[in-house]
């Protein structure tokens, strides 16, 4: 009987009591991109672990902090994603940090045992300071980047922190400062557990130019673009620059198209392409449509899913609103550990005596 009510409930694997943490920051809609290098993974990793996925709005403001008018709106389109993409409240817990105000207590006091220099080694930090050079980035907000998302991982007492390459130092950032805290504050058993960064090892995934798909190139394909559009887009994207004419053979392996087979398509579909590319027995329009095929295969059953929350986005809030308080009580527990390590709980103690000589 109870052995039965193991197997048949997710929650009672023996791995769940291994916490996942990790956290988007609201760009808007999500694209395949984000679906490759994260979704599908997380939602993988609900069946295994005690999955923390949250919506870093506040992360969001270190950028986009003169413009802040489409921050809410950009959060509830990824947790519409989320949903649609079949992240499930019953097996994770999904928040939008801001309404976890305690990552910001913990973001605070951290800030004070922080070398500065910590900071401003992290390669992310110079090199967005470069790259986005029409934003004013030199505030005290944008530094503490790393230092909020340490606070976002440890207030969980995260195990592994799912992330792409970029973000590894930041995990790493995250251990160095959970060792401070503890080497300063922890008496016996450690307050705050140093979390593993978990490498998404994502395929390439090239935009419609044949680049990495990213907003910022505005060569995505959406997970909610219907299926004409997927398909125009894919019949503007760039091949193998060597295949000019229908007659000339080409190289999948050298083709942006040939990656998203890779990806998304069948070993059947894959063979016919090899096949039908080197032997210029298929032309390129062709080729393209069968790609297209398995994304709208891949999207379509999103897509489906998605309208019970577009036609009432309020469900998709309210999800969140309930995964938020579920947050709050977990990082309300650590935040007592935390105010109680560095002597500062918010319990009323006598005032001691003086310390006799
Ligand atoms: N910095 C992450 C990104 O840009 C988002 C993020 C914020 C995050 N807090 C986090 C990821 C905590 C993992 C854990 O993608
Ligand atoms: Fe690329 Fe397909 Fe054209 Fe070959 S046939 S070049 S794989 S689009």
């Amino acid at each position: 009987m109870v052995l039965e009510a193991r197997l048949n409930s997710p929650m009672a694997t023996p791995s769940k009591s291994q916490r996942v943490l990790s956290g988007m920051r609201p760009t808007g809609k999500l694209h395949l991109g984000n679906y490759v290098g994260a979704l599908e993974n997380w939602v993988r990793m609900q069946n295994e672990y005690d999955c923390f996925f949250f919506i870093a709005d506040w992360h969001a403001l270190t950028t986009d902090y003169a413009d802040t008018t489409n921050i809410k709106q950009n959060s509830l389109e990824v947790a519409m994603d989320w949903l649609a993409a079949g992240l499930d409240p019953e097996r994770c817990t999904m928040f939008f940090q801001s309404h976890v105000p305690l990552h910001a207590e913990l973001h605070l006091l951290f800030s004070m045992i922080t070398p500065l220099g910590w900071l401003e080694r992290v390669p992310t930090y110079k090199e967005q300071r470069e790259n986005l050079n029409e934003k004013d980035l030199s505030t005290y907000g944008f530094l503490g980047y790393p230092l909020l998302q340490a606070a976002d991982i440890l207030i969980y007492k995260g195990d592994f922190v799912p992330v792409g390459e970029d973000q590894v130092p930041h995990v790493e950032l995250t251990r160095e400062v959970a060792r401070r805290f503890n080497s300063l504050y922890s008496k016996a058993a450690e307050v705050l557990p140093e979390p593993k960064p978990l490498l998404t090892r994502s395929p390439k995934l090239p935009g419609t130019d044949g680049r990495k798909m990213s907003k910022s190139y505005g060569n995505t394909v959406l997970l909610t673009d219907p299926e004409p559009v997927i398909r125009q887009k894919l019949k503007s994207m760039v091949t193998d620059p060597r295949r000019i004419r229908r007659s000339d053979s080409g190289d999948p392996d050298v083709c942006p198209v040939g990656d998203l087979h890779k990806i998304f398509s069948s070993a059947e579909t894959m063979a016919k392409v090899y096949e039908g590319c080197r032997s210029a027995g298929i032309g390129c329009i062709e080729c393209k449509g069968w790609a297209a095929n398995a994304l709208v295969q891949i999207l379509s059953p999103m897509q489906e899913q998605r309208k019970k929350y577009e036609s009432n986005p309020r469900l998709a809030w309210d999800i969140l609103e309930a995964g938020s308080a579920k947050a709050r009580t977990v990082a309300d527990a650590t935040m007592r550990d935390v105010r109680d390590a560095m002597a500062i709980s918010l319990e009323y103690e006598p005032p001691r005596a003086p310390e006799s000589r």
